[in-house]
């Protein structure tokens, strides 16, 4: 048996953990599909930091405390896997790419991606995000009316889209009907993740065969594109023609069409809508704190004058990297993350047995009491440097953690804080009078509704898009 404790314990019998009742029969089944984040939230206040979860047909608990969360995580690919039946849900859609592959197989494909998201490989990005940062400016210079969450989308797609093919012309032409079967492959994840019984997986559903339709359109894009380049016979610096060029150390095979496939699909599915959620966010809390802003504004101001900013401006965005952590600590994008204990292992001196569903919750860890003081206020300075120490390291965990943590960090952390500079830098934008956000628990935060906000130029003296 597997152990977070540092000295042996007797563990305790795993029906001994606290946790809401729910109804009969169903547990907190309707609740967890219902509203998540209530009842996740107060579950953890109320019984701490391991909680167990009333599910039909489960054994599932939830994990705040940080050192069972860093357990976890570290454990993965040892004690502790990702949940078959979960992942079984969302393979469909993306078949084994690195976030739903295991063992050898995940493994060799980590080694192959790893690479592409290096800082210095990340910092050939940085025009592009520069031009996706002035068409959005330029987009928004007429508009006094905006959906926030489409504007985000967009521009998160598009820096996805050219990150992985490198602007390729072709794709470029294709740009909307691609982004269109993302959309709907998108959707279909969500809703296996959290429906109750998974009937897309089993029934010719008109989701179903949508996304089918859509993942074989995705499919011949890239298939396409693979063979002109084999064709062609160009080096690309991209992930595309990373994974293209890739072999395996230990066998020298490289990967095969099916196999580039389902990377570039889950590529997308992991990198667009998560960055895009902390952006939507982001302004949100913003809009809800002028003194934040205000600061904000005044830093951006002064470092940057007007002007796109850049990599090498970040060490002096200090507020700006604050503030996009602290949108991510209170609306972590990826606010559920499924683990599978393949031994029994003690946590927290309760023994759980192989086979249980372990939850990590970062939306639960993040807006614990026990982790942070006054958690659902909105306070950037938590992250000033100064600070750095004062909370536990597994406190905060919106990239995950161990061998398992997010592959585009460094990635996330690029495009996201230099959109938000160059964004906020130039416009405010403040909630429409009655429009409420409207979040849903999907494979990520799910914004349904209300993010329709107003549009304001905040230096209309600054004439054209770059000027001073
Ligand atoms: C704010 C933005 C992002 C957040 C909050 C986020 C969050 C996460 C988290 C929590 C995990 C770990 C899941 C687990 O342990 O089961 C993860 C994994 C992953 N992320 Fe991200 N992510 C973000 C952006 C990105 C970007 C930009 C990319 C790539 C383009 C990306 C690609 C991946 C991949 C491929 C994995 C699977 C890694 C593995 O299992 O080896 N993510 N992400």
């Amino acid at each position: 048996m597997t152990t977070a404790s540092a000295e042996a314990v007797t563990a305790r019998h795993h029906r001994e953990i606290g946790g809401p009742r729910g109804l009969p029969f169903l547990g907190v089944a309707m609740q967890l599909l219902d509203d998540p984040f209530t009842l996740i939230e107060k579950a953890t206040i109320e019984y701490g930091g391991i909680v167990r979860l009333r599910i039909p047909g489960q054994r599932a608990f939830l994990l705040s405390d940080p050192d069972l969360v860093k357990f976890a995580f570290v454990e993965t690919e040892r004690a502790i896997t990702k949940p078959p039946p979960l992942i079984h849900r969302v393979d469909l859609a993306l078949g084994k790419g690195l976030v739903t592959s295991t063992g050898d197989l995940w493994r060799r494909n980590r080694r192959i991606v790893n690479p592409v998201f290096t800082r210095e490989r990340l910092a050939a990005l940085e025009p592009l995000i520069h031009q996706t940062a002035q068409a959005t400016i330029d987009r928004w210079r007429d508009l006094t009316v905006l959906d926030v969450r489409e504007e985000m989308g967009r521009a998160l797609l598009e820096l996805v889209i050219h990150g992985l093919f490198s602007a390729s012309a072709e794709v470029l032409e294709q740009f909307d009907a691609v982004a269109r079967s993302l959309l709907t492959l998108f959707k279909f994840v969500a809703r296996q993740f959290v429906s109750a019984i998974p009937y897309d997986l089993y029934l010719p559903t008109p989701l179903r065969v949508r996304s089918e339709i859509r993942r074989r359109h995705i499919d011949r894009v890239i298939g396409e594109m693979v063979a002109r380049r084999r064709e062609s016979g160009e080096d690309h610096d991209d992930i595309l023609g990373l994974l293209m060029s890739a072999t395996d150390p230990e066998t020298g095979a490289s990967l095969t069409l099916p196999e580039i496939a389902d990377e570039v699909r889950t590529m997308f599915l992991a990198g667009y809508e998560t960055t895009a959620s902390a952006l939507v966010f982001a302004f949100h809390m913003l809009s809800r704190h002028p003194l934040v802003r205000r600061r904000l504004e005044a830093e951006l101001d002064e470092v940057l004058g007007g002007r796109l900013p850049g990599i090498e401006d970040l060490p002096n965005l200090p507020y700006t990297l604050q503030v996009f952590h602290e949108t991510m600590r209170l609306y972590p994008p990826a606010w559920l993350i499924g683990r599978e204990p393949v031994e029994d292992v003690e946590l927290g001196g309760y023994l759980i047995p192989k086979g249980s569903l372990l939850f990590v919750s970062p939306w639960a860890t993040h807006r614990s009491p026990r982790n942070w003081d006054a958690p659902l206020s909105f306070d950037p300075d938590r992250f000033a440097p100064e600070k750095r120490g004062t909370y536990h390291r597994f406190a905060y965990i919106p990239f995950g953690g161990g061998s398992r943590k997010c592959v585009g960090t460094n990635l996330a952390m690029l495009e996201g804080p230099l959109l938000l500079a160059a964004l906020a830098q130039h416009y405010r934008l403040d909630a429409i009078p009655g429009e409420q956000l409207v979040i849903r628990g999907g494979l990520t935060l799910d914004i349904e509704s209300g993010t329709r906000v107003s549009v304001t130029p905040r230096r209309p003296q600054i004439e054209g898009p770059t000027a001073a």
